[in-house]
Order: C-alpha cells, then structure tokens, then sequence
C-alpha cells in the first residue's frame, strides 16, 4: 500500500447487499472504487451487529486493491490477529473501545497491518496527539458509529482541520467516516480529508445488476472533493 494525498473513495459495505458481498465488492471497484471499506460491529461498542473475521476472509478474494476494516468493537486485542489473518490491509480501532489504545496500535502493527485510529463525534482530535507515530490514518467519524444513513455532523470538520495541522509532513491518512455526500465531501476535502468513506452515498439507486449508479455516485463524491482542492 503507496501513500498520497489524492482523494479516495471507500465505499462502505454496510449499504451492499449481505447475500452478495463478493459480487458488491468487485462491482464497486469496477465502478472506480478505490477502497472498500468493512464495518464491524459487536452489539456492544455500538448498537448493532454485522459480521467477524470469516467474512472478511471470505469477501478478501473479492477485493483487487486496499480492504479497510473499521472494527466498532471491545475488547479489540483478542481480535486483531483474526482480522489481520483475514487479509485487512488496515485495521482501525476506536480510542474509545478500552483502556489501551496504545497498545492495540502496536499489536495491529505488529500483526502486519498498516494501523487506523478512529474518534468519535464526541472525542477531540487531541486524543490522536501522543500517537501520531504509530498510526497510518485517522478516521473521524461524521456520525455516531453503528448504522449506515445518518445525517453529517458538521462539528467534524472542525476536527478534521486540527488533525490536519497536527499531521503535518506525516504519512498518515484522514479518513471521514458517515453522511458523505456531494455536499459533505468538499467540506471534508478543504478541511484535509483524503479517504472519504460512503455507504448509502454510493449504493444508493444500485445493485450488483444494475451498478452504473455505483459508479455515477462514486464520480459524484470524488468531482465535488477535488473541487475544492
Ligand atoms: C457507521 C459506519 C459507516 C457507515 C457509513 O457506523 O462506520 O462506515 O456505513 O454509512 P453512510 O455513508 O450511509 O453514512
Ligand atoms: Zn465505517
């Protein structure tokens, strides 16, 4: 996985069809995707549940470029290896999801994956300062995790300009994570954001048969971003 600054779209599978993950994921890199994102959810972190480190396995042959996990649960520790082994390029974990961000950095790290670090709405961008040297992105939510088509919580563009600053020569990705839109995305763009994540902003209007809307909402999302730029 190369480093830029360039715009990328991940969109996020929890808008595909469950009974057709592998057909989704090749269809939305086939439609310009440039990452596909993988959210999983415990119940217990956040108020909903998906799926765990089988599926990503079974979706990773699906996948020609990078695959994103965003774990929303606790503990992580125990799971690191699992989703690692599952073939995730970057695994992010929550600041919020224990008491040893730290070391679950470390351990992502150490298991060979390149380390995310995701902050909720309610979590300052201060929280990612002691540990900008050991993560590769930084996603900061624009919604409350655990369900897909939330409304965009202005307040984080705010966030993501701090971690801009703090970044600065650094090679790590900011990635916005919830209600991006062509409307949202340029905000986040100006503000620094590289990797825009998008769930119902790309499915929406789609399906594995019909996935020139994919595509057309893919294009959408990156026009208004690099508008800005
Ligand atoms: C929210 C997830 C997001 C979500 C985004 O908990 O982490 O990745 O799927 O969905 P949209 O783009 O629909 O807000
Ligand atoms: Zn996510």
């Amino acid at each position: 996985m190369s480093f830029d600054r360039k715009i990328k779209i991940a969109p996020s599978i929890l808008s595909a069809d469950f009974a057709n993950f592998g057909a989704e994921c090749q269809a939305i890199e086939a439609q310009g995707a440039d990452w596909v994102h993988v959210d999983v959810m415990d119940g217990h972190f956040v108020p909903n549940i998906t799926f765990g480190p089988s599926t990503c396995a079974a979706i990773r042959p699906h996948i020609k470029g990078v695959m994103d996990v965003h774990l929303m649960i606790a503990p992580v520790d125990p799971y690191i290896d699992a989703f690692a082994q599952a073939g995730a390029d970057v695994i992010t974990a929550h600041v919020e999801a224990g008491p040893h961000i730290h070391r679950t950095l470390q351990a992502i790290r150490g298991a060979g994956a390149k380390a995310g670090l995701a902050l909720n709405p309610g979590t300052p961008a201060s929280a990612a300062a002691p540990l900008l040297d050991m993560v590769d992105l930084i996603c900061v939510m624009t919604v409350n995790p655990g369900f897909g088509g939330q409304t965009f919580i202005n307040s984080q563009v705010t966030q993501v300009a701090k971690l801009r600053a703090m970044i600065g020569d650094r090679p790590i990705h900011i990635e916005i994570d919830g209600g991006i839109t062509p409307d949202t995305a340029p905000l986040m763009a100006a503000a620094g954001a590289d990797v825009l994540v998008a769930g119902s902003g790309v499915f929406k209007g789609g399906s594995v048969d019909n996935p020139a809307p994919y595509g057309d909402n893919i294009r959408a999302i990156r026009a208004a971003a690099q508008k800005v730029l």
